[in-house]
């Protein structure tokens, strides 16, 4: 469906555009604070926008995606629904998606009525140039993962933050790693053992105690010191007992959308193997 490269677009025009990509880099200490916060914010609408008018069609199931980027794609999609009339059936990956999509009055189903679906647009803690991705940030990873996992097509929508060359070189807080509970500290020792850096249990904020997910499980973070092969890292981390999923999306994304500081959208797409 996708060709290869990256392009810049002015938001909202069809992918077709063939731009050659010029980002300009603002200095963010220049920049006071509240107005970084609404560049990003911007940023983030304008991929979200892009990306669901780039691939949302009547008739279509759609998987909604987590964490504060998604919110902008519920909204046009919510909008494309009502000015267009379309019948869009949308599959959450988490209690904060189903939320969002009963909130937005729109069709909420499950893997079990729909376990195909045409497209899944998500957000990502980072991305680097394969379209390597981690995710987790807020913690929906496995059945962001899964659902990612049913869709014919998986675009992810992001601003410009997220976006790097090498994982790590954003995401500060390293890759989520779902553990169940009781595992949760042979687990960690196995990661530092295998592939060294640091683990660490994510606390809540506004909650005493681990941070449980939505499956009731709990949230390692693993801090890496180098980059690795990031397709052996998942697979060994997942057959360590007690790992549920691992927040490393590998070989799944087909394009990703930046939202840039200048109001344009970054268009990359996954490496042709
Ligand atoms: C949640 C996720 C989110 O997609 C990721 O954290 C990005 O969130 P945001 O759009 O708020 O930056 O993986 O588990």
């Amino acid at each position: 469906m996708f060709g290869v490269g990256a392009l810049l677009l002015k938001s909202r025009l069809p992918a077709t555009s063939f731009l050659r990509p010029v980002v300009v880099v603002l200095s963010s200490p220049a920049v006071p604070r509240q107005a970084r916060v609404n560049m990003a914010e911007e940023a983030k609408k304008q991929a979200a926008y892009t990306a669901v008018d780039n691939h949302v069609q009547n008739n279509q199931v759609v998987g909604v995606g987590s964490g504060s980027t998604i919110v902008y794609a519920v909204h046009r999609l919510a909008e494309r629904v009502r000015e267009e009339k379309l019948n869009i059936t949308c599959v959450p990956t988490s209690f904060q998606a189903r939320q969002l999509i009963v909130l937005h009055g729109l069709m909420l189903s499950d893997l079990d009525r729909h376990p195909e679906l045409d497209v899944a647009i998500d957000g990502a803690d980072e991305v680097d140039a394969d379209l390597t991705l981690i995710k987790g940030g807020g913690g929906c990873l496995t059945q962001e993962k899964i659902v990612a996992s049913c869709a014919r097509h998986f675009v992810v929508i992001a601003d410009y933050r997220k976006d790097s060359k090498a994982l790590g070189q954003q995401w500060k807080k390293g890759i989520p790693v779902e553990v169940v509970p009781m595992a949760h500290v042979p687990v960690s020792r196995k990661i530092v053992q295998l592939f060294g850096g640091e683990v660490n249990l994510r606390m809540g904020v506004a909650k005493a105690g681990p941070v449980v997910t939505d499956n009731s499980n709990f949230i390692l973070d693993w801090k890496f010191e180098r980059i690795h092969c990031w397709k052996d890292v998942n697979v060994a981390i997942k057959m360590i007992p007690g790992v549920v999923e691992t927040g490393l999306f590998v070989g799944m994304a087909e394009r990703a959308y930046f939202g840039m500081e200048d109001g344009r959208v970054l268009l990359r797409d996954a490496p042709v193997n």
